[in-house]
């Protein structure tokens, strides 16, 4: 596949260069993602096996503190305010290691040395339940402003007009690449069908062992209700500081077909139409229910 355009604000554009230049270190994990596809899930996954489950320092420090968004002070001067809570290029380069560094970009983005040096993991999600997710992730986070309808966010997303549009470009650039030794690609869906064996897969593949204590933990502290209620990464901090709307939660529902409650019969079949247009020759499928 070869890279789309990549929808982001203005002054993402002007420090680009600066992250395609950041110098990667073998000791990194970066978790690469198309936004609502489970990202803070997995941040806080791999956070904790590369900081011998220090639940302590994790339940005191939040996740964005710990795990850098990187582009996401670029993303507009609101967000370059808010210095304390999203590191720039330039401090995510002074973090000690072993750090866990989070982009919403596509890999073309991203330093050309990434996939050689670093571990990579990439979470993919189907779209029909990004789709919903995104929406009410617009309609919670003010600085969207979105009013608009489900079927109205729907087109904007298929007509690749939502940030970090175009959703296909970015996974199916890291399918591409999914058997590079380097690159863990996984499913959100695989961590809702069975939580503990993607645990497994992901130690594995950055090399820790868990023991069996270790491990029915870290599944406990990983699942839904727990999460949702963990402030360390559940992002209710937004609603104190007034960037979220009182109405909302950004660990909202965490199903897989979600899309069935808010897709009208007309929208899903357009959606479906949409879907099999862009896997067509490709051998990535999706899985839409559970
Ligand atoms: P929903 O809006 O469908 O509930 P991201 O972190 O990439 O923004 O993804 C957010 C999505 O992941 C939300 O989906 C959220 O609820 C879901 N999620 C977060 N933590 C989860 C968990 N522990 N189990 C299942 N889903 C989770």
């Amino acid at each position: 596949m070869e890279p789309g355009g990549f929808v982001t604000s203005p002054t993402y554009a002007k420090h680009a260069e600066k992250i395609y230049r950041m110098k990667p270190r073998s000791e990194d994990v970066w978790l690469l993602t198309f936004p609502k596809c489970g990202t803070t899930w997995t941040c806080e996954l791999l956070w904790l096996l590369q900081n011998n489950c220090d639940y302590e320092t994790a339940g005191k420090t939040g996740l964005t503190l710990r795990t850098p968004f990187l582009e996401m002070p670029y993303l507009s001067t609101k967000m370059q305010a808010m210095r304390e809570m999203f590191m720039n290029v330039d401090k995510v380069e002074q973090l000690p290691s072993p750090r866990v560094i989070r982009p919403h970009m596509p890999m073309y983005l991203l330093p050309p040395t990434l996939l050689d040096t670093a571990k990579v993991v990439y979470v993919a999600r189907n779209p029909k339940d990004v789709i919903v997710s995104y929406f009410f992730h617009h309609k919670l986070i003010k600085l969207h402003g979105f009013t608009g309808t489900m079927d109205e966010f729907a087109e904007f997303f298929m007509d690749d007009e939502v940030f970090n549009a175009p959703y296909f470009a970015h996974i199916l650039e890291a399918w591409s690449k999914r058997d590079h030794p380097n690159m863990h690609f996984m499913f959100y869906e695989d961590m809702k069908r069975n939580l503990r064996g993607e645990i497994e897969k992901v130690a594995a593949f950055l090399g820790k062992t868990l023991g069996e204590e270790e491990l029915v933990k870290l599944t406990e502290h990983l699942k839904f209700d727990n999460f949702k209620t963990n402030e360390s990464v559940n992002n209710e901090s937004g609603k104190k500081t007034g960037a979220f709307n009182q109405e909302g939660n950004f660990i909202r529902k965490g199903k897989t077909g979600d899309w069935k409650n808010h897709f009208s019969p007309e929208l899903n079949c357009r959606i479906n139409a949409w879907i099999e247009k862009n896997l067509a020759g490709t051998d990535l499928k999706f899985v839409t229910e559970l």
